[in-house]
């Protein structure tokens, strides 16, 4: 039974709706620490409204949600507070801010969120900016990065908080292949080296065959399936055997 006690996430029986349409239906599933777990699934199925509902930016209509030992569905905002700090989270476009440089755009949430000094914010800032590459473009504006460049700030901006859970929608869309494995290089060396849960939207299969331990499937707004990319495959869903096949 999923009850968040061991998990680093874990849905259960949670439903969503907006309005009167119903966009998550009845959805279980976690996430242990240290373990990637790829969400696949079409267009509109639900998967971004799943991850906000992680970090509690909506609440569900019904089920209960875990973030490690916490159920967050009725925690107050500052008790949510603490529940966030422990994860990280990589939208799909990045999010920095435009009028700071790229070192400011990690300096600004890792001063405000953690106790850091100066000092051992700018440490964790160049031990990551040289490991997504980025070690030269301290004084770049966002405007001046690349997409793939864009992507890795984004990570970076996430990684300096050093969070225990790893929330990424779409880490590699719009990315070319080789520029795209390297995210999920990145994304995998977080999870072995600091035994990170990660939770990645994506669409690139050969990726969620590459860094999922465990995928799950969406499908209007319902988890049709649950295990490993071989698993998946030879599902008895045609749907979720389609989203795999390349
Ligand atoms: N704040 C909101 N208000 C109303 N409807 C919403 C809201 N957020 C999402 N939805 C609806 O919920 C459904 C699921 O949206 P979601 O963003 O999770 O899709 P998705 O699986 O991430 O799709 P994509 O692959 O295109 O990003 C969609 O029909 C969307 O219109
Ligand atoms: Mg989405």
């Amino acid at each position: 039974m999923i009850n968040g006690r061991g998990s680093a996430v874990a849905f259960d029986h949670v439903s969503k709706s907006f309005g009167t349409k119903q966009v998550l239906h009845d959805v279980s599933f976690d996430v242990r620490a240290g373990e990637a777990l790829c969400v696949l699934g079409r267009s509109g199925t639900g998967k971004s409204v799943t991850l906000k509902l992680i970090v509690s930016l909506i609440k569900p209509d019904q089920g209960k949600i875990w973030v490690e030992q916490d159920e967050i569905t009725h925690l107050a905002e500052s008790e949510l507070s603490r529940v966030r700090r422990k994860m990280g989270f990589l939208f799909q476009d990045a999010a920095l801010f435009d009028s700071l440089t790229l070192y400011e755009n990690l300096a600004l949430p890792l001063l405000r969120l953690t106790g850091k000094s100066q000092e051992e914010a700018d440490l964790i800032i160049d031990k990551v900016l040289h490991q997504v590459g980025l070690a030269g473009d301290k004084k770049t504006m966002p405007s001046e990065l690349s997409g793939g460049m864009r992507k890795r700030a984004g990570l970076a901006r996430a990684l300096v908080l050093e969070p225990k859970i790893l929330l990424a929608d779409e880490p590699s869309s719009g990315l070319d292949r080789i520029t795209s494995s390297e995210i999920d290089d990145l994304l995998l060396m977080q999870k072995q080296e600091h035994n990170t849960a990660l939770i990645v939207v994506t669409h690139d299969v050969r990726g969620a065959k590459r860094l999922g331990d465990r995928i799950v499937v969406l499908d209007k707004g319902r988890l049709i399936a649950d295990g490993s990319f071989g698993q998946i495959e030879h599902s008895d869903s045609e749907v979720a055997r389609n989203l795999v096949t390349e």
